[in-house]
């Protein structure tokens, strides 16, 4: 279990908990570490979670499942999060979400062969100004075109090879 984080951080977490008033305050700073050293949180890691948090697997696993930006799965190096929520998709979020599984060869859901994207519908973003958005990994790309796409996922790709 110690290999989905360091000790270093395990007891960094483990000091941040203890500072703070209530664990369930730290349950997505936990997760998310996790998540970041491992690209999503297996069962192993709420186990680890609910241990560094002094809470029961149940108490996080209640959490992690919650927030869809928590991968419950494993999923690609980066996940595309098509927006689908009203502002977006009044602007044109189904013909995006179409023209990538065109250029990914991949259904909603689906990650590409080479591990790279997972694309995922998801609900505001929180970029409603620039609908419709789209979140690449930890980029968010605002008032996007179809015909953007293609160049969009030929620099995140670059980008993911490094
Ligand atoms: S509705 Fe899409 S970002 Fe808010």
């Amino acid at each position: 279990m110690a290999m989905l984080l360091s000790e270093k951080q395990i007891t960094q977490l483990k000091r941040r908990v203890k500072e703070t008033p209530h664990p369930r305050e730290m349950i997505l700073d936990v997760l998310h570490a996790i998540q970041d050293a491992n690209g999503w949180i297996s069962e192993e890691g709420v186990e680890l979670a609910a241990i560094i948090l002094g809470l029961s697997p149940l108490q996080v696993e209640e959490v992690a499942t919650f927030y869809d930006k928590l991968y419950r799965r494993p999923v690609g190096r980066k996940v595309i999060h098509i927006c689908d929520s009203i502002c977006c998709w009044s602007r044109g979020s189904e013909t995006l979400m179409l023209r990538l599984q065109q250029l990914l060869g991949i259904a909603p859901g689906e990650t590409t062969a080479d591990g790279m994207f997972t694309l995922l519908p998801t609900c505001c973003l929180g970029a409603c100004a620039e609908a419709p958005a789209v979140r690449i990994g930890k980029t968010l790309y605002g008032n996007v075109a179809p015909e953007q796409l293609e160049a969009i996922l030929d620099s995140e790709r670059a980008e993911g090879q490094l």
